[in-house]
């Protein structure tokens, strides 16, 4: 058992989000063995909400120069609203992963036009080679999308396991009406994000860096 949670930890330490993939795609075997390992999370009553569209090859260049686009238009109009604010710590971290990837591709404070073309790149995919849009019920509400984050999670890792590098992407939800008009998705379901997966460049600059995480003592609280 202790072999088992080194390795889960050790898979975890390896798991980061991938901004800059090679051109190698990633075969159906794995993605399948990816999906039925990620399935094997929980969810309320076991109803396993998330559904998963995959989008590649030419659909996806089309839908990554719609995307583009409509970035730069700024029309967006997620299906599930993003968070109103970040404050204190929240806004700390998020400012704190923000400017490391930024230091890491190069990009100076401030520089407004350089960090809003770094924003417009989530709209490529980061140039992955494939993605799936994940969808939860409207109808199941927090607790279909709560469900669809452990799906998502598990997914990440199962996919560290195979060497498969991954991002999760909720910018992309911001666009929903679009993506749901050019991939024709239910209309009964919300967009929850989607996962850019491939293989890593291990060179491109916005890898080059690592999250940190809060202090043990942060997260938990004993009465
Ligand atoms: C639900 C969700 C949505 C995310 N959306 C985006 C996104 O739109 N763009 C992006 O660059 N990263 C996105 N991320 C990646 C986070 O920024 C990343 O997980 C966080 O900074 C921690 O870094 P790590 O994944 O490398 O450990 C998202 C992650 C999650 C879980």
């Amino acid at each position: 058992m202790t072999i088992d949670f080194q390795s889960f930890n050790h898979l975890l330490d390896n798991r980061f989000s991938c901004r800059g993939f090679i051109d190698k795609k990633v075969s159906k075997n794995e993605l399948r063995e990816i999906v039925q390992t990620a399935q094997k999370v929980p969810s309320w009553c076991n109803a396993q909400p998330w559904q998963l569209t995959l989008v590649e090859g030419k659909k996806l260049d089309t839908l990554r120069n719609k995307l583009w686009e409509a970035a730069k238009e700024q029309l967006h109009k997620p299906d599930i609203p993003f968070p109103s604010s970040y404050e204190g710590v929240y806004k700390e971290r998020r400012r704190e992963c923000g400017f490391q990837l930024y230091d890491a591709v190069g990009i100076k404070k401030g520089d407004r036009e350089a960090s809003f073309i770094q924003t417009l790149k989530n709209y490529c995919f980061f140039d992955a080679p494939h993605i799936v849009i994940i969808t939860t019920p409207k109808a199941l509400g927090t607790y279909g999308v709560l469900d669809c984050g452990a799906f998502i999670t598990a997914f990440t890792i199962a996919a560290t396991a195979k060497g498969i590098s991954t991002i999760p992407q909720a910018a992309p939800a911001g666009l929903a009406p679009i993506l749901r008009e050019y991939l024709l998705l239910d209309e009964e379901r919300d967009f929850v994000c989607v996962i850019s997966f491939g293989y890593s460049d291990d060179n491109h600059p916005a890898n080059q860096f690592r999250t940190g995480r809060a202090e043990f003592e942060d997260v938990l609280e004993i009465l």
